[in-house]
């Protein structure tokens, strides 16, 4: 038996992928963003990335961490937001570790930072590096938001470096809290910080708060489905760099299962690696045989995940949109419902926002693929 090779393909939530593919956009912005920073002395706007869960938003978010560390040996502060705690006592902390840190970098002559000795290690400033900090104290924090931002915008200034922030999960903020947040980075937009701040949540961040101009004035991209070159890449590009080529029919097959969805891109790939144990490659077969546990794994939790969180009225939707025919949109549900369309359109909308469907070219499909068979098979409306 040759040795068990490790799995290429990422299948959970927050984990990085061996190829991030398909969001040249946001990487292209980000490079743009961390050059107007470090170059130009300008502080740019912030990025705001939105979109339904699992299309990669957070590896997004630590891709740019990676290029920061890695174009400029720059830190990251990283926090993501839980339901109903506050998210600014987490970010002063890490502000005030990060200047620190940066109170003890210098600059190389390559223009990157480095840190010789002090407490914190030069680790955190190379690739992707992100402060940590090891616990968190609830409560208020200790100085305001704004001072321990200053400070560590000023550390950055004063070592010739700069600093990344992002922020995760944006759409579960307080609204007076994310306000604040925004009113203390609109403020310092004049200084000219080498500071880069980039947000993800859900889309309905964009909807709500659309009084906080910071966020308004921000470069927005929206994250969706991979197309099919994108979506053949991710997977085959794992497993020749693995050395377990994929053949072309086996990419298809998986492919065709995926829909283009990033999460279920891995949670496949990971099961055709699995049925490949052993051989040089991964055929068509095991891409078959791959699909039941793939679905298995994904219906444990993404069907009955959002079908647990639809309201009545949204599962009569969802029910009768599974009942027809591919490439049927918001009209035809109507029409099945036997309503007028202005009158279920809304729950269209809230299904979208909440990241179950999704609408192309006029038609509105699943985003989990797979689901729209489950809900015939599983759901009592
Ligand atoms: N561009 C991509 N190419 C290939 N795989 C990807 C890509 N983006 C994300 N993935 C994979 O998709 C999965 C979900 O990624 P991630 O956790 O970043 O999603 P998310 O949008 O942050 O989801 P949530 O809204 O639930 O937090 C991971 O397994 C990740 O490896
Ligand atoms: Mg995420």
């Amino acid at each position: 038996m040759p040795p068990r090779a490790p799995n290429p393909y990422r299948p959970g939530f927050n984990q990085a992928p061996a190829r991030l593919v398909g969001r040249d956009a946001v990487i292209t912005a980000a490079t743009e963003a961390l050059e107007i920073a470090a170059l130009d002395g300008r502080t740019p706007r912030p990025l705001l990335l939105v979109g339904p869960r699992g299309v990669g938003k957070t590896v997004s978010l630590g891709e740019i961490a990676t290029l920061a560390g890695q174009e400029h040996g720059w830190p990251t502060v990283a926090v993501e937001l839980r339901p109903g705690t506050p998210f600014t006592p987490e970010l002063v902390e890490r502000l005030q570790a990060a200047a620190t840190l940066l109170g003890q970098a210098t600059v190389e002559k390559s223009g990157r930072l480095s840190v010789s000795g002090g407490k914190v290690t030069a680790r955190v400033l190379g690739v992707g590096g992100e402060v940590h900090v090891r616990h968190t104290q609830g409560g208020p924090a200790a100085v305001p938001l704004d001072e321990a931002l200053t400070a560590a915008a000023e550390a950055a200034v004063a070592c010739g470096g700069g600093l990344v922030v992002t922020v995760d999960e944006l759409q579960l903020a307080d609204r007076a809290e994310l306000a604040d947040l925004a009113a203390v980075l609109q403020q310092h937009v004049g200084d000219h910080w080498p500071l880069v701040v980039a947000g993800a949540g859900l889309p309905s961040l964009r909807e709500r708060d659309r009084s906080v101009t910071y966020l308004e004035r921000g470069e927005w991209h929206e994250l969706g489905l991979l197309g099919r070159a994108d979506t053949v890449e991710a997977l085959t590009g794992p497993a020749a760099d693995a050395d377990r080529p994929m053949d072309e029919e086996a990419a298809k097959v998986l492919a065709d299962a995926s829909g283009g969805y990033p999460y279920a891109i891995q949670v496949l790939g990971h099961h055709a690696w699995r049925a490949s144990h052993g051989q040089e490659r991964i055929e068509a077969e095991h891409a078959r045989a791959a699909l039941a546990a793939a679905q298995r794994d994904l219906s444990a939790g993404l069907y009955a995940s959002r079908w647990n969180d639809a309201s009545p009225k949204e599962r009569e939707y969802l029910a009768a949109l599974a009942r027809l025919p591919e490439g049927s949109g918001g009209g035809d549900v109507a029409r099945k419902l036997g309503e007028p369309t202005s009158k279920v359109s809304y729950l269209r909308d809230r299904l979208i926002k909440k990241g179950t469907l999704f609408p192309e070219r006029g038609a509105l499909r699943f985003l989990v693929p797979g689901m729209a068979q489950w809900v015939r098979e599983h759901a009592e409306p």
